[in-house]
């Protein structure tokens, strides 16, 4: 009987462990996993000077967990202030001016990539126009987008529409994080980051 009870305790130890393996690691087997993220150091609204972008530490968080890679969008001239006001006037006009901004580099072998994790951080409820650039500069067929947001108070806004959009493909829910809740409270981003992952 004892030696029963012991079985029983050890299998019992032994699931609760394989459950918190799997609540760290996100299944994507047979999935090829990239993340697609664009991020602004410098000065930020909320978490004043940074040197990390909030959309990229969750970027990183994502990769981390779904064994993904990641590519950053970049300015192929990168003229933006450091400094937030300045920044979010440029920003708007070059929305209304629909702009379409020179990025550097590209994904090696997009195509064979099933599942594209599109972060950004919510400018005036829309994307940076640099992410429409290579969102309008690939073929998505038979792709999934699942779209992740940092903001200061927007939450996604129409974002995931707009990414469906562009890109045409099959979209997944999207997060929603504060930038400042990734920037200065990581073990909650990560909480939140795995839960989102987990549905
Ligand atoms: C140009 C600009 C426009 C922004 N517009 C909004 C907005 O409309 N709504 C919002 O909640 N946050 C807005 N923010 C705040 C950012 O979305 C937020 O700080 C985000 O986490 C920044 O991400 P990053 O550090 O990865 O660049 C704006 C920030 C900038 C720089």
């Amino acid at each position: 009987m004892k030696r029963f009870l012991t079985g029983c305790l050890t299998a019992i130890t032994l699931g609760l462990l394989t459950f918190n393996t799997q609540a760290k690691e996100i299944d994507m087997t047979g999935k090829k996993v990239l993340v697609v993220y664009f991020s602004r150091t410098g000065e930020q609204y909320s978490v004043g000077n940074i040197t990390e972008g909030n959309t990229a530490v969750i970027a990183k968080m994502i990769a981390e967990q779904t064994k993904a890679a990641l590519f950053e969008v970049k300015l192929k001239n990168d003229t933006y202030p450091a400094a937030y006001k300045a920044l979010t006037e440029i920003a708007l006009a070059e929305k209304k001016a629909n702009a379409r901004p020179e990025i550097i580099g590209d994904v090696a072998n997009f195509a064979d990539y099933d599942v594209v994790f599109i972060g950004t951080p919510n400018w005036w409820a829309d994307l940076p126009m640099a992410v429409y650039t290579f969102m309008e500069a690939h073929d998505w067929s038979g792709k999934t987008v699942a779209p992740f947001v940092t903001h200061e108070g927007s939450g996604l806004s129409s974002i995931p529409s707009k990414i469906k959009s562009a890109t045409g493909a099959e979209m997944l829910d999207g997060l929603a994080v504060y930038g400042h809740v990734a920037q200065n409270d990581r073990e909650q981003a990560k909480e939140d980051v795995i839960n989102w992952l987990k549905n």
